[in-house]
């Protein structure tokens, strides 16, 4: 079985990881058809190792080499379904990039996911994490999945509640999921749109173009804009976007923090608590434009760090423990990092 697979050994994930570091994977398989998939973990051998999915490797933090096996997903396609009287449903396969196939749907005049523009990655791992940005989140467009069980072989359908999604978080970044491997992503589009532009500085962008109606693409173009003048392009300089999720605190220590700090920048949710602006918390603490070794802080957004050139995952690591450190002693707050050590 495993010789009729095209199975790669000391093989390097520098190009395969957004941040750019180095580190090799001692097997490495690039699946473009889930049979290979199937096959590969029918393979006992293969099935015993430990286990790597990758996809766009924008989430993800390279510690050390993986001594085990890196499934690559490079499933591609992309269709637009039926859908039902007020959305159209648009699939992508698990391994299509995550920006084009937002703008994909754009020019078949689909809008919903134009909020979600530029984020690095591919669409598997969208629900993989529950992207967001700019007042949308994947779970709001999200219509289900299919995903390979390696413990039966089956292929199984997931709907929304299935997925579990909260913050950065879904079924398939805890116990009960990790294990499945995201196959494709179907997407629920209202036929009736209505641009969302609840993100602030959003609206504040489109309103300063003098867009009283915008179209999708428009908003599209304004979200582009907004990333670009903030978050650095991984092309350019190695980054897994957001290093920290947004911490949420109880209203009761929100309300202590803002007497000391009453700039502290803060959201509130739904269930009563606070979402503190980690980034703001970090540019605080002095860290923007910081380096340590060759790890930094982005000097335009001090939530992201950066690979200055050569920077090992050990190098973030003491970057990322020193800047948890200044963030708890200042406003006695835990910052929980958003990408996925391995
Ligand atoms: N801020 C500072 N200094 C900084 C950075 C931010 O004072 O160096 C303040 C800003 O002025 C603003 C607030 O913090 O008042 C929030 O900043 P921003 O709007 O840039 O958003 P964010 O909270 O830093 C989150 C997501 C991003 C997403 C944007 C827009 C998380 C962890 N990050 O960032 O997602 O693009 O909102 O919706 O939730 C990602 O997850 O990788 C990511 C880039």
């Amino acid at each position: 079985m495993q010789s009729s697979l095209p199975l790669q050994h000391n093989f390097s994930l520098r190009q395969l990881n957004t941040f750019g570091i180095e580190a090799r994977a001692a097997s490495y398989l690039r699946i473009t058809a889930v049979e290979q998939l199937r096959a590969a973990l029918a393979d006992p051998a293969l099935a015993a190792l430990p286990r790597l999915v990758l996809g766009g490797g924008s989430n993800l933090l390279l510690t050390g080499d993986f001594p085990g096996l890196v499934l690559h997903i490079a499933l591609e396609g992309r269709d637009i379904l039926p859908g039902d009287a007020d959305h159209v449903h648009v699939r992508a396969a698990a391994g299509e990039n995550w920006h084009a196939f937002v703008q994909w749907t754009l020019e078949q005049g689909c809008g919903g996911l134009e909020n979600l523009s530029l984020i690095p990655g591919t669409a598997g791992a969208a629900p993989i994490q529950n992207i967001g940005a700019y007042g949308l989140e994947t779970k709001d467009m999200f219509h289900e999945l299919s995903a390979f069980d390696p413990a039966s072989g089956d292929i199984v359908k997931m709907k929304r509640a299935d997925c579990r999604f909260a913050y950065r978080d879904s079924i398939f970044k805890q116990e009960a999921g990790r294990a499945l491997i995201v196959l494709d992503v179907t997407f629920a589009l209202p036929r009736r749109w209505q641009p969302n532009l609840r993100y602030a500085e959003l609206a504040a962008a489109v309103a300063e173009q003098g867009l009283a109606a915008p179209t999708p693409r428009q908003v599209a173009d304004t979200v582009i804009a907004i990333r670009r003048r903030k978050l650095p392009d991984p092309a350019d300089i190695g980054n897994a976007g957001s290093f920290f999720k947004n911490p949420v605190v109880s209203a009761a220590q929100c309300a202590q923090l803002l007497q000391q700090f009453p700039a502290l920048v803060h959201h509130a949710q739904p269930d009563g608590s606070e979402k503190l602006a980690a980034g703001w918390l970090i540019d605080q603490c002095g860290w923007k434009g910081r380096s340590m070794g060759a790890a930094g802080v982005y000097p335009k957004q001090a939530l992201v760090l950066v690979n200055n050139g050569g920077a090992t995952g050990a190098d973030v690591q003491r970057l990322a423990a020193a800047i948890q450190a200044d963030v708890a002693e200042r406003f006695g707050v835990a910052l929980e990092p958003e990408p996925v050590f391995v």
